[in-house]
């Protein structure tokens, strides 16, 4: 059974029970996994930690989307979210793979299937990006593109944190608090802080 890191709030902290695995090498770790809510900021902290370290940014969303050439909320419609979490799934297990060191920004929902928790406590480091729902609701407050968030997104939100939250905890080695308060870049200048891997990053 996985142990969960004791629930906390602040800042970053290690969860003790997968520090070893996340030792990293001369080299420095293979690949840095996002994950969090929708709205947490996964994307846009992604995008800074890759360009700050370098490395390739993988966005399941995108990258769903550039395999299959269709929309998110056009594969859900026509295909349904089982045939969705599986494109899912398919893209977090080859990022996962790959030897190319990237940083990869999970989709949300990725933590609901127990095999891809399994994969994600395996490699990578994981790191949980959890923001307070009420930040979350005020960043997604459309719902743009989210088919989960059509109908009532604050409502959605709410019953998806409280659900989520235990799984994002099981993967997490590494918890970032986030809220409306703190940029993307001080998120990811904590982020490289808290990894190590200052003197990794290029610029
Ligand atoms: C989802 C999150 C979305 C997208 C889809 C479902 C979820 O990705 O994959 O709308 O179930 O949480 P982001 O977390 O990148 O917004």
């Amino acid at each position: 059974m996985t142990e969960t890191p004791p629930e906390r709030t602040g800042d970053t902290f290690p969860a003790p029970d997968r520090e070893k695995r996340h030792q990293f090498g001369a080299g420095g770790p293979t690949s840095i996994v996002l994950v969090g809510m929708m709205g947490a900021g996964k994307s846009a902290v992604g995008r800074r930690l890759a360009r700050r370290l370098g490395w390739d940014l993988l966005d399941s969303d995108r990258q769903v989307e550039a395999m299959t050439g269709r929309t998110v909320p056009e594969i859900w419609r026509t295909d349904g979210e089982p045939a969705f979490r599986k494109l899912e799934s398919q893209v977090l297990a080859d990022a996962l793979a790959s030897t190319t060191p990237k940083v990869i920004a999970a989709a949300g929902g990725v933590v609901l299937d127990e095999g891809n928790r399994r994969l994600l406590t395996l490699h990578h480091p994981v790191v949980w990006l959890r923001a307070p729902v009420e930040t979350l609701i005020t960043r997604v407050r459309r719902g743009e593109g989210r088919p989960l968030l059509d109908d009532d997104p604050a409502a959605a939100m709410t019953r998806l944190e409280a659900e989520r939250r235990p799984l994002y905890q099981e993967v997490a080695d590494l918890v970032l608090d986030v809220d409306n308060d703190h940029p993307a870049d001080h998120v990811t200048e904590r982020l490289v802080q808290a990894l190590g891997l200052s003197d990794a990053a290029r610029s």
